[in-house]
């Protein structure tokens, strides 16, 4: 038994983990059901600390105790699968890792499961794909905290770094890992359709060809939008396949795929009464244009009538835009922390906000130079409400609001819609309102259904007799 740790499933994840840990020393054990994926690890591991193996007696045998195996294998019935067929052959005290983007309402059901056996089980979020598996992810483990500490060594050599700190940390008990990797990846879906939408404005709008559109998302990434999802945007605009003359984007067909996450991240924040509108929209949008067939007949019927400015000025537009993209970006990731911190009471994870900041600044795929501004805004104030609530994000939205403002008056104007931006903007506004019109939502639901409500300045719950119906009709 020599093996620091072990990972059940070598595809790219599991493998560009076990060759990230080789190259910090850490000698770690595979197996897949695969064996064809064997050969492939021990080849590609230049400082040979790994070893396959195709018999899953060995491959546990070969691992130190308390052993930390970690599987990565896809989300659902399998890891149910795998868990079955592990137990019988590990001991008391061992650790077991999910490394997948599990339900978490799922690894909850394990956890507690696998404490009934006398095992550790961990949910840990991972992020940053391949190449965050390979040279430092950014890692959400959420379980026993005893466990965790055996684990740390290994997941700090291996995590990104960002001024000198590892992208890991302790996210809290059971489920909180993977909850926390649902959110991130809910804010990624986010930003992800922001970036979308951009890409609309710039192309139909403003009429700009592929390089174009690549050198601003490069300057973009040289300024305060700094991020790993604009920096790839910039990428994929100048990217030719070997041998083509043509920016392979272009042959994509436009209908966005979803394994799940971001829909998760929509039902577990209605499930808790937290309005995120530009998650929402962004899983809506993904749904919307799988009916390609459909744009197709209605783009034909409906033709919005465009009203371009004689001579559009590009420079003007394209710096209203980076406004409004920093405007709607601060919005999306406000939804994602205000929903960590509200699931964080509902589920009892106290959570420390400031520590997922912290470690969503490298590694992952929403890492961006704005969370350290968030990182900040609630390591300076553990309690914050909200981000919104905090000064230097004031004068970050205070000063692009105009942008936002202007950008999706003439989106709207000319049938673009921009729905992401429109809700980004719009959760802005509405929770700015002190007054809202929601007083009357309460008189219609007393109306027609004696549902009762409050009132201003007195105690109690009310029921009205409602006159006014002039017509049973
Ligand atoms: C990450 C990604 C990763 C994966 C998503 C994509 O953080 O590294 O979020 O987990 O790319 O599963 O999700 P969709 O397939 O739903 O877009």
């Amino acid at each position: 038994a020599g093996f620091d740790f072990g990972m059940i499933g070598l595809g790219t994840m599991g493998r560009n983990l076990l060759l990230n840990m080789s190259e910090h020393g850490i000698k770690g054990a595979g197996y897949d059901k695969d064996t064809t994926k064997i050969p492939l690890l021990e080849q590609e591991d230049e400082d040979h600390n790994t070893k396959g193996f195709d018999d899953i007696t060995a491959f546990i045998k070969s691992i130190k105790p308390p052993r930390a195996i970690m599987m990565l294998v896809p989300a659902g019935k399998i890891v149910d699968d795998v868990l079955e067929e592990l137990i019988p052959l590990l001991d008391k005290g061992d650790i077991l890792i999910d490394g997948g983007n599990s339900f978490f309402q799922d690894t909850r059901r394990r956890d507690i499961y696998l404490q009934s056996k006398g095992l550790h089980f961990f949910g840990m979020g991972i992020s940053g794909g391949e190449e965050g598996a390979r040279y430092g992810p950014s890692m959400m483990p959420g379980g026993d905290k005893t466990a965790y500490e055996v684990m740390k060594p290994i997941l700090e050599a291996i995590a990104a770094k960002v001024d000198g700190e590892a992208c890991v940390t302790y996210i809290g008990p059971e489920a909180s890992g993977h909850f926390v990797k649902t959110v991130h990846n809910g804010i990624e879906y986010g930003l992800m359709q922001l970036i979308a939408e951009t890409y609309e404005y710039l192309k139909y709008f403003l009429k700009l060809d592929n390089a174009a559109i690549a050198a601003l998302f490069e300057k973009w990434n040289n300024g305060r939008l700094q991020s790993f999802l604009i920096e790839i945007t910039s990428e994929i605009f100048t990217y030719k396949e070997k041998g083509e003359n043509h920016i392979l984007l272009d042959d994509i067909k436009d209908e966005a795929k979803a394994k799940g996450t971001g829909k998760w991240t929509s039902q577990i924040a209605m499930d808790l009464d937290v309005p995120i509108p530009t998650i929402d929209t962004a899983v809506a949008m993904r749904n919307l244009s799988i009916y390609k067939s459909l744009r197709t007949l209605l783009g034909d019927k409906y033709k919005t009538e465009t009203h371009p400015e004689e001579a559009v000025d590009i420079g003007h537009q394209t710096k209203l835009l980076e406004d409004a993209f920093y405007f709607a970006m601060i919005s999306t990731y406000a939804q994602g922390m205000h929903l960590l911190s509200k699931a964080s009471e509902a589920y009892k994870y106290d959570l420390n906000i400031a520590d997922i900041a912290r470690i969503w600044r490298g590694g992952c795929i929403i890492r961006s130079e704005f969370l350290n501004t968030i990182y900040k805004a609630y390591s300076n104030d553990k309690e914050l409400d909200h981000l919104f609530m905090n000064k230097n994000v004031e004068s970050e939205l205070k000063e692009t609001e105009t942008g936002i403002r202007s950008i999706l008056q003439t989106a709207i104007g000319n049938g673009l819609g921009m729905p992401a931006f429109a809700a980004s903007l719009g959760y802005f506004d509405s929770l700015k309102k002190a007054s809202s019109g929601s007083n009357l939502i309460q008189a219609q639901r007393d109306f027609f259904g004696a549902h009762q409500y409050e009132k201003i300045n007195v105690s109690g719950t009310f029921h009205t007799q409602w006159t006014g119906i002039k017509s049973s009709k």
